[in-house]
């Protein structure tokens, strides 16, 4: 049967790891994973190193995509322990949203003082909204301080039955509040830890079966699709030290229509948490001429090797999947095609509006 053609898909959680760890991922290999994986949009996370948390680290990352993305990025800021919330919120403007780790993570970033996160969430200013990885009782803490504070909440990576049931339960009640869940937390559990070894160190950590099935059932509670793509290299995931995080840019697509071929999601199920969402949630430009043609009857297994990504490693190797990337256009202009990226760095654009 013939391609299916997508809409331009965006991936709303990414780690590109520039500047400060180009030997885990760079601008333009991470944007040539995204169009390899039929994404033609990420929101890229700001805890590189340094961090971006000042206009100036956004200006220069911007300076930095220009030249080298071959998908369009968006940056957000991140909110750290030595900025001043008031410096965060004159760049909103030019950030996709704010980013505050509450919960821990790889990196630097994490704020656990109740006056801080108070700071931040009185001050941002929008119009994104204050992304946040927290876990646990940290996530009843944000959507208290987001209600509290008139602020729109997006909650990154789901990833347990409790946290997706808060989250049901604060739409119930009217909450300006929005979510996403990855690959890894719809698939793996921590059943897959004994292949994975220290491969399978993420956060938040692999949950139980229990929590995955649950994932599912709420469904009709996710608003995005999102892959936390976090490249290390695989000498540092195999490492007895492993930091946490797991690339996904080039398997989300063909995962989620696996899920169609199987009966378990739709087409429109896709379409709505990779492209309807996140442009309404993080007000993106759609261009009609930016598309995806996928080829949903492809059947094959997940490599070990010759990704895009400079990690070059997935959790889903030898995994069979069923739908592949054919062609990606951004503009009109064909920029992945027969297993190839065609596209000139630079082509991508950068929505920071500097
Ligand atoms: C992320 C990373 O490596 O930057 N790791 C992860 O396990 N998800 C950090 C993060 O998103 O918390
Ligand atoms: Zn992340």
């Amino acid at each position: 049967m013939d391609a299916i053609r997508l809409p331009g898909l965006v991936d709303v959680h990414v780690h590109l790891r520039e500047p400060g760890y180009e030997h885990k991922e760079t601008l333009r290999t991470g944007t040539q994973a995204a169009l390899a994986g039929g994404i033609t949009t990420v929101l890229e996370m700001p805890n590189t190193s340094p961090p971006t948390a000042t206009l100036d680290l956004l200006r220069n990352k911007t300076q930095r995509a220009a030249t080298s993305v071959v998908c369009d990025v968006g940056f957000f800021l991140g909110a750290t322990r030595d900025t001043d919330p008031l410096a965060t919120a004159a760049a909103a403007p030019h950030a996709c949203g704010l980013k505050i780790y509450v919960s821990e993570t790889f990196g630097s970033l994490r704020l656990d003082d109740l006056a801080q996160l108070m700071a931040f969430f009185r001050a941002w200013p929008g119009p994104g909204p204050i992304a946040v990885h927290a876990e646990g009782l940290t996530l009843a803490t944000c959507l208290a301080l987001a209600q509290l504070y008139g602020q729109r909440l997006h909650v990154c990576h789901v990833s347990r039955r409790s946290e997706i049931e808060l989250i049901r339960r604060a739409k119930q009640h009217g909450a300006a509040v929005t979510c996403e869940v990855t690959p890894h937390h719809l698939w793996l559990c921590e059943d897959d830890l004994p292949r994975l070894a220290t491969r399978g160190q993420m956060k938040p950590p692999l949950a139980s079966a229990a929590d995955r099935a649950a994932l599912w059932a709420h469904l009709d509670v996710i608003d995005c699709f999102a892959t936390d793509h976090a490249p290390h290299s695989l000498a540092e995931k195999n490492s007895p030290q492993s930091p946490p995080g797991v690339p996904g840019l080039e398997t989300m697509l063909p995962l989620l229509l696996t899920a169609v071929y199987e009966g378990r999601l739709t087409l429109d199920d896709i379409i709505a948490r990779l492209h309807t969402n996140p442009t309404r949630i993080f007000h993106l430009p759609i261009s009609a001429s930016t598309w995806v043609d996928v080829d949903p009857h492809a059947v094959y297994d997940v490599p070990d090797r010759g990704f895009q990504t400079l990690c070059d490693w997935s959790p889903f190797s030898g995994f069979t999947v069923h739908g592949a990337v054919r062609q990606v256009a951004l503009r009109n202009q064909i920029v992945f095609a027969d297993g190839a990226v065609r596209a000139a760095p630079g082509c991508g654009r950068v929505l920071a509006n500097l």
